[in-house]
């Protein structure tokens, strides 16, 4: 029997929807709020107005797009949490009353969970999908962390961030020589330009495969700050270099954790998933280690490496099986 499932993320500043009919993606629509940028980042009540005028017509564009009609969904996936209160409350809310009104059971989905399982979704290929146990590095703008997925649900963390996440860091990076927001994206663009090995920024020694990005942040707004002393073009005329540098350094830290926790389980199966698994260089280079260690390595398309509602559907998809609803009560959570 099929089963098709209309999902919803509303965590930060996208609003997504998406129809899965079993774990293949027949829709995927995303609207990317673009009101924060002239802030430098996410701005929390602007974020669920626009969730607010976004969430009914991209619900409607993603069942349009699938080419089915309302009464065929049989339940409705959406986050949770962790993330923003109000934008979650928005997609939590809106996906109650739609369950109501049709009369189907909700699914609760825990944002990290999405990320993680979002190697799952099917297209129209038959391209192969992780072994259970595999290690996945789950990078975004919240979460760093090294984990080891036993099943679909049953993940013990390796390692993680102590403080800030990768993607903050690099987001704050980018904040400090004013390149706009997000500034994973920017970044990653303009390094493709500049020499990787132009200054060398340390990472902190940090006990086992866990992970620490305050004190890169911190050194290389010193760094910028004496240099800006001297010189007041010096991000200007340096940019290209300054942007490979500090991904390089950033890669460099989160690959060779990675690195330590693979050769400690033995797993052959590798993943990244998340906002920053979009990273050419952290894409490239996993790609090299997995050619180097013999790993099969996972690599997310695109599209589904930041926020969207497909991963939110896939991890839908395996709790309907179990049976796992929601109850119509609950409320989201912030952590
Ligand atoms: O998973 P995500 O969309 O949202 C969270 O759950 O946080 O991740 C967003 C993060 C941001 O920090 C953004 O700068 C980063 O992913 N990101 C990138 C790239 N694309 C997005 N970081 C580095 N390189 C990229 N190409
Ligand atoms: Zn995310």
């Amino acid at each position: 029997m099929n089963t098709t499932i209309l999902a919803i993320e509303s965590s930060c500043d996208d609003t997504s929807a998406a129809i899965l009919r079993n774990d293949r993606i027949l829709s995927n629509v995303i609207a990317s709020q673009k009101v924060h940028e002239q802030y430098g980042g996410v701005v929390p009540e602007l974020a669920s107005r626009a969730h607010q005028q976004n969430i009914v017509p991209v619900v409607d564009a993603a069942i349009k797009n699938a080419g089915i009609q309302k009464n065929d969904i049989n339940a409705i996936a959406f986050t949770r949490g962790p993330g923003l209160l109000g934008s979650l409350m928005v997609g939590v809310s809106f996906a109650k009353s739609f369950g109501q009104a049709l009369n189907i059971p909700l699914i609760e989905v825990n944002h990290l969970q999405g990320h993680v399982l979002s190697h799952f979704i099917k297209e129209n290929d038959d391209s192969p999908v992780p072994q259970f146990p595999f290690i996945c590095l789950l990078v975004s703008g919240g979460h760093t962390q090294i984990l080891l997925l036993k099943s679909h649900f049953e993940m013990e963390i390796l390692g993680e961030t102590i403080d800030d996440a990768a993607g903050e860091a690099i987001d704050k990076a980018a904040k400090i020589m004013d390149l706009g927001y997000p500034g994973g994206p920017i970044i990653d663009r303009l390094a493709q330009q500049g020499n990787p090995d132009a200054f060398q920024f340390a990472t902190p020694n940090i006990s086992g495969c866990n992970y620490s990005f305050s004190g890169i942040k911190t050194s290389f707004l010193y760094f910028l700050r004496d240099h800006l002393a001297t010189d007041p073009d010096y991000i200007e005329n340096n940019k290209a270099d300054l942007c490979a540098s500090i991904q390089k350094c950033i890669v460099g830290f989160l690959i060779k954790k990675l690195e330590k926790a693979v050769k400690e389980h033995g797993v052959k199966q590798i993943a990244i998933a998340g906002g920053v698994s979009a990273n050419s260089l952290l894409r490239s280079e996993l790609q090299r280690l997995g050619q180097k260690h013999h790993w099969q390595v996972f690599i997310p398309k695109f599209q589904f490496c930041t926020d969207n509602a497909a991963m939110v559907g896939i991890a839908g998809y395996f709790k309907y099986l179990n049976g796992e609803y929601a109850d119509i009560s609950l409320p989201p959570y912030a952590r």
